[in-house]
């Protein structure tokens, strides 16, 4: 059985207050919430207070991004090592903000998560289609394609995929279920090529307009086994109810 997986994506949002005051909020509200992975991923300035404050408690901290050096002149970036440093288990690497705003190659994507597994962080893998992709029909081959590149050369322990369809990200469009299925197992399938069994052990999470509404009916699919939640992660009791998802 794949442990449920349930992160918080919070992106460019929440002051070291405000972080506090979710914390403070949410921390009781799962406290009592077994066998499932909580994962909050804060802004940088945000881990370390966050990390103080979750200590003991069955929540788990993961950046957002990570640079792929250890240390250096590299203006802006965050090592591996300052996000162990920082209290960070997790590293979220390839959403596909990144990919847009940053122009992160599959090339980069890559070493990061290599350069991720070998300080021991486990790794957030972001991949999904555009709706251009989706319509033209490409979405399987951009799956495809976006596994072969990212996971070249890399073992599966300590990661996680997470797909999110671009045009279900902050939009309201989630995708249906059937959706999320059908790409979860196309997933799970190329990662077999490349892993065999080992496939079967992976968690893969949906991302895209993923709410209290809708997380049942995504966590009612076969493949889908957890979720990477933006908008809905932001206020306590929604992500508290995402994290208490029912199965039917
Ligand atoms: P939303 O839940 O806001 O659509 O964001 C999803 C996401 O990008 C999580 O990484």
């Amino acid at each position: 059985m794949r442990k449920p997986f349930i992160a918080a994506n919070w992106k460019m949002n929440k002051t070291l207050g405000e972080t506090r005051s979710f914390l403070t909020e949410f921390i009781p509200l799962v406290q009592d919430v077994k066998d499932i992975d909580i994962i909050i991923a804060p802004p940088f300035t945000s881990l370390q207070s966050a990390s103080e404050l979750i200590r003991n408690t069955n929540i788990k901290l993961s950046a957002q991004d990570i640079f792929y050096e250890d240390k250096g002149a590299y203006t802006g970036a965050i090592s591996p090592v300052m996000l162990k440093d920082a209290g960070c288990t997790y590293v979220i690497i390839g959403h596909s903000e990144r990919r847009q705003y940053f122009k992160e190659t599959d090339e980069v994507i890559n070493k990061k998560i290599k350069a991720a597994r070998q300080h021991g962080l486990n790794v957030i893998f972001c991949i999904g289609e555009s709706l251009e992709e989706r319509e033209s029909k490409k979405t399987l081959d951009i799956l495809k394609m976006e596994i072969t590149e990212g996971l070249r050369d890399v073992h599966l322990d300590g990661v996680v995929v997470a797909y999110e369809p671009i045009w279900a990200i902050g939009t309201g469009k989630t995708a249906t279920p059937e959706q999320a299925q059908e790409a979860h197992k196309y997933i799970r399938e190329q990662l077999a090529l490349n892993y065999g069994d080992r496939a079967k052990e992976v968690r893969i999470l949906y991302g895209g307009s993923a709410t209290p509404e809708n997380i049942d009916s995504l966590m009612n699919c076969e493949d889908v086994d957890g979720a990477l939640v933006g908008g809905a992660s932001l206020k306590a009791d929604s992500f508290a109810r995402i994290v208490k998802f029912k199965r039917q």
